[in-house]
């Protein structure tokens, strides 16, 4: 699959077959992650990677059962929470912020970290899901997330059971300005 094709044809899974993940392929997903860009090549991006079922199902139940995310997460066979590390990206030596962004950077870092991460997953096969809807404060207790750590989003991952249509994109139009 070319480059492209790869950016195109991925698409958000949210029904996913029982079959398990190995953690082989789960870590050399995150490698491939690990080459993505970051502020100063700080690479704050940190990944609990959760295949353990009974402890998604906790997940699922005390962080995301307000939204439709819980019943994805029970789904998945592995849930992989994203974290960065904190007062690094964006900031200067002496703890200053470096830009106006302020600590936006690090969000920005793992984003651009969550997407190598997808499109490393689709190219081996598999299916994933962003999830920004959860209950920070319980997934910190729950997972013991270190203070030095704050978590940035949740993915889940798996053999998709679907074939989702692309969602609609805004035209080129819309996006572009050239100047
Ligand atoms: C930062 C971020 C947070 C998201 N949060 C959720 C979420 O909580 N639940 C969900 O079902 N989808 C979530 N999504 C998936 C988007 O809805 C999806 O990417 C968008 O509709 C485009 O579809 P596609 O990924 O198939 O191209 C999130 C995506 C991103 C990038």
């Amino acid at each position: 699959m070319n480059t492209i094709e790869c950016i195109k044809s991925r698409r958000s899974i949210r029904a996913y077959k029982p079959d398990a993940v190995s953690r082989d392929l789960i870590t050399s997903i995150i490698e491939a992650a690990s080459f993505s860009p970051s502020w100063k090549n700080t690479q704050v991006t940190r990944y609990f990677v959760i295949d353990d079922p009974a402890l998604k199902e906790k997940i699922a139940d005390e962080c995301c059962s307000s939204n439709h995310n819980g019943g994805i997460i029970k789904q998945a066979p592995v849930l992989v929470v994203t974290a960065m590390v904190k007062s690094r990206s964006g900031y200067e030596r002496d703890g200053s912020f470096s830009t106006p962004k302020e600590k936006g950077w690090q969000m920005f870092d793992a984003g651009v970290a969550a997407q190598s991460f997808c499109l490393a997953a689709y190219e081996n096969g598999l299916g994933t899901l962003i999830m920004g809807i959860y209950d920070e404060e319980k997934l910190n207790a729950i997972l013991n997330i270190p203070d030095n750590l704050e978590i940035a989003s949740l993915i889940a991952l798996g053999y998709a059971a679907e074939e989702p249509a692309a969602p609609k994109r805004k035209t080129t139009d819309e996006l572009i300005s050239f100047i």
